[in-house]
């Protein structure tokens, strides 16, 4: 109740900043990053936009990856309106793919830059159990996958980087107070999301494996050249509706198609518990990699935030009037977009959390994260899953080694692991 006070009314935790700190004044501490090489997952829009225009307002130069680059080339043209001697590059990068993670990769270790500072913010909600050409649940792919598999491919350059300049590297990690709301066995969860799989290939022509449940056909214009999120997208929609979207074709692509996949416990997918999940794993994941850079003896540092709740693009598949309603109801909780970035900013760059690692952030004050998330043996877990899932060896077959990651794990029981 004092806690839900507080925040209404702003106040000020120990760190000197509260729920009404934007992220302008948080970098007020840090005002010249002028030295700073910064990557930011999601600053197309939202938290991530905003946290981009601050860092380049304080003179850090940003490479913005983004599946979307029209929206990216935006967001860049936008900070360079405002600030016309920043440093933005981006590069193309869809989270949800391995391949495309490890071809962003090669292409930022191509511009020989160093890299201090690692944001993964972007994030997604997906209303429909989609499935990624990996064969892993879209949200998990999106928000916590994809991320564990870029900051892993990042790690050496961050502690080169740290050891040449000695300036401390700082990886954040954008997770959500709903992470709480998870409850169960992470992987066993994971595992039914997975288990019955879809597969669209990115040639709609060839459809792999054959599929056993209803198939549906779409009909697309020859000029139309689906990506694979794309192709989902109609998925969804096709199965929302069959047969109420079809264009006039001058070319017909027939994609087959599952409709929306029911885990194997027969419970349909719940995508709050999906999006939770992955917010647990942003959790998860930083506790266990701050353990091991202490081992390592990496100074770089981890830590992962809730940015507070505010109107953006995540909730974009459910907009409509109940989702407006409770954004009206829930208005007095909300915060305001740079307010939204704060928490980001004060991690990433303020003196105070110089040396901080493996903690977990709200309103830039540090708070604890639900009991699950403090486990170390969960953390360990998720942690072999996600090697054995990202390991090259296994890429070409990704779906099988989930699956076989999965029940092995499963199998061994979390006891034998640690
Ligand atoms: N909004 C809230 O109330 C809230 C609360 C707690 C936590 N969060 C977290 O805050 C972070 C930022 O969310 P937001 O509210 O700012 O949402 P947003 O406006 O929807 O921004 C999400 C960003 O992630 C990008 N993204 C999504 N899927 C991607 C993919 N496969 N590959 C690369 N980029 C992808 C989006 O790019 P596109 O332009 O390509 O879609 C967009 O730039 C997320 O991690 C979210 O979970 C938000």
């Amino acid at each position: 109740m004092l806690g839900t006070v507080k925040y209404l009314l702003g106040t000020a935790g120990p760190s000197g900043y509260g729920s009404k700190t934007t992220a302008a004044e948080v970098t007020e501490a840090r005002p010249d990053l002028g030295s700073i090489t910064a990557v930011i997952t999601g600053a197309t829009s939202g938290i991530g936009a905003e946290t981009a225009r601050v860092l380049a307002m304080r003179g850090a130069r940003l490479v913005l990856p983004a599946r979307n680059l029209k929206a990216a080339e935006e967001t860049r043209a936008r900070i360079l309106a405002e600030f016309p001697g920043a440093k933005v590059i981006v590069m193309p990068l869809d989270l949800s793919s391995m391949a495309s993670v490890r071809g962003f990769v090669a292409r930022f270790e191509s511009l020989q830059l160093p890299l201090h500072l690692l944001i993964n913010n972007a994030g997604k909600f997906s209303h429909g159990n989609a499935i990624s050409e990996d064969g892993i649940e879209m949200t998990f792919a999106t928000n916590y996958l994809g991320h564990y598999l870029l900051t892993k491919l990042l790690l050496e350059k961050m502690e080169e980087t740290a050891r040449v300049t000695g300036i401390q590297g700082r990886i954040v990690n954008v997770s959500s107070s709903i992470h709480g709301w998870f409850s169960g066995d992470v992987l066993r969860y994971l595992d039914q999301l997975n288990r019955k799989k879809t597969y669209v290939c990115k040639n709609p022509t060839r459809i792999f494996p054959p599929l056993t449940s209803r198939f549906l056909s779409l009909t697309l214009p020859h000029t139309y050249h689906p990506s694979l999120s794309s192709l989902n997208y109609w998925r969804h929609r096709c199965c929302a509706a069959p047969g109420k979207f079809s264009f006039p074709a001058e070319k017909i692509l027939t994609l087959k198609a599952l409709p929306f996949v029911t885990p194997a416990d027969g419970r349909p997918y719940d995508p709050t518990r999906a999006y939770a999940l992955s917010k647990l794993a942003n959790v998860l994941h930083t506790k266990e990699l701050a353990d091991k850079l202490k081992r390592m003896g990496a100074n770089v540092t981890v830590n992962c935030v809730h940015p507070g709740i505010v109107r953006t693009r995540l909730t974009r598949d459910r907009e409509g009037f109940t989702t407006d309603l409770a954004f009206f109801l829930a208005s007095k909780l909300l915060k305001t977009i740079p307010q939204a970035a704060a928490t980001t900013c004060y991690v990433a760059t303020h003196p105070r959390v110089a040396g901080v690692s493996g903690r977990y952030f709200a309103d830039c004050n540090e708070t604890s994260p639900s009991k699950l998330a403090a486990s170390a043996q969960e953390a360990s877990r998720l942690w072999l899953f996600s090697e054995a899932v990202t390991s090259p060896s296994s890429s070409p077959q990704a779906a099988t080694a989930v699956d076989g990651a999965v029940s092995y794990l499963c199998r061994l029981g979390s006891e034998t692991l640690l």
